[in-house]
């Protein structure tokens, strides 16, 4: 029997590597994100202890819902990261097989797993087994090739092997993010399904929340659109809210105390370029946090917001 998915809502924050971190999903997760996840983390680094993918797995205190997402192509390694101690409290766990990137992809993992259902079908067996009563999902691609989208088949071996629910990106690994989601991929995937399906790409505001609902997904997941707008789950909701952004960033900050400075500093370059994106004057404010070279020069520049 599939375990029931943790969701506190139906629109989830997507496993984003660079973006998902603890601060972030923390605030997806107060505007109304009903499950995040963590980036992609890697089963054979937690096997070899090592101490930098340890600190993906941190979890906020204000975090309801955060499933932890697990790569890799050897179905013993996933097992053991699954059972390990310090994956114990992530009520969900999700496994990468839509990862296109050539460096993954090179190693059999991510959407190389899509070349081989019988594969898919042994890890999530293996990561079943070793989950005990928690769900286990999978986040896949509509294919890998362009011309051969056989998420179905995928998405069946990993129900069969007894995956709780299954993630489909509308685009093939050749597309990489090129062209638009295909829906109609998702829609075969959700008929073909008993367990939930999750409808990802493309979904930037409750107009394109409601055309992926239409493909009969239970739940749909936002990455891009996000990025800089927590609140965007609030809009989808249509629930009301208030943003402050400046109060956003500075605790988005706090929640990265455990990180060292330099790492807090390049991360959050990243985000706040998006959170200042579309604002007034929001390309000088650009270009001195892209110039800050410490949290103080950073913290500098946030202030002129
Ligand atoms: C910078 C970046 C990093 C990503 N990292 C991951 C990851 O770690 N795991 C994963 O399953 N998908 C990852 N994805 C894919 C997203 O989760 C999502 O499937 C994709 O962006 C399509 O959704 P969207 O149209 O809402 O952005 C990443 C995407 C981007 C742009």
């Amino acid at each position: 029997m599939p375990y029931k998915i943790p969701a506190f809502s139906d629109v989830f924050f997507a496993p984003v590597a660079g973006y998902s971190d603890v601060g972030f999903r923390t605030l997806c997760a107060r505007y109304g994100a009903g499950l995040t996840f963590t980036e992609m983390v890697s089963a054979k680094a937690l096997h070899h202890n090592n101490g930098t993918t340890e600190s993906l797995l941190v979890v906020g205190k204000e975090e309801r819902a955060c499933g932890v997402q697990l790569f890799g192509h050897e179905a013993d390694i996933i097992a053991e990261a699954v059972a390990s101690d310090r994956l114990k409290n992530f009520p969900i766990i999700d496994i990468n097989m839509g990862c296109p990137v050539p460096k993954i992809v090179n190693n059999g993992e991510g959407s190389a797993l899509m070349k081989t259902p019988e594969k898919i079908y042994e890890i999530v067996k293996a990561a079943v087994d070793a989950a005990g009563k928690r769900p286990v999902s999978v986040k896949m691609r509509a294919g890998f090739f362009a011309g051969e989208k056989n998420a179905v088949e995928c998405a069946l071996a990993a129900q069969e092997g007894g995956a709780s629910m299954v993630t489909v990106h509308g685009r093939t690994r050749e597309q990489y993010y090129a062209g638009s989601a295909d829906l109609g991929i998702i829609g075969e995937v959700k008929s073909a399904l008993d367990i939930p399906v999750c409808g990802n790409g493309d979904v930037t505001d409750r107009t394109s929340y409601l055309k992926m609902k239409d493909t009969g997904a239970g739940f749909v997941m936002v990455a891009r659109a996000a990025f800089g707008r927590p609140y965007i789950f609030a809009e989808i909701l249509e629930k009301p809210y208030e943003f402050d952004i400046k109060e956003a960033i500075f605790e988005h900050i706090s929640w990265l105390s455990h990180l060292p400075e330099r790492v807090v500093v390049n991360s959050m370059k990243k985000h706040v370029s998006f959170y200042v994106k579309g604002r007034p004057g929001h390309k000088n404010l650009k270009t001195e946090i892209f110039a800050a070279e410490n949290m103080a020069q950073l913290l500098c520049a946030i202030e002129k917001i």
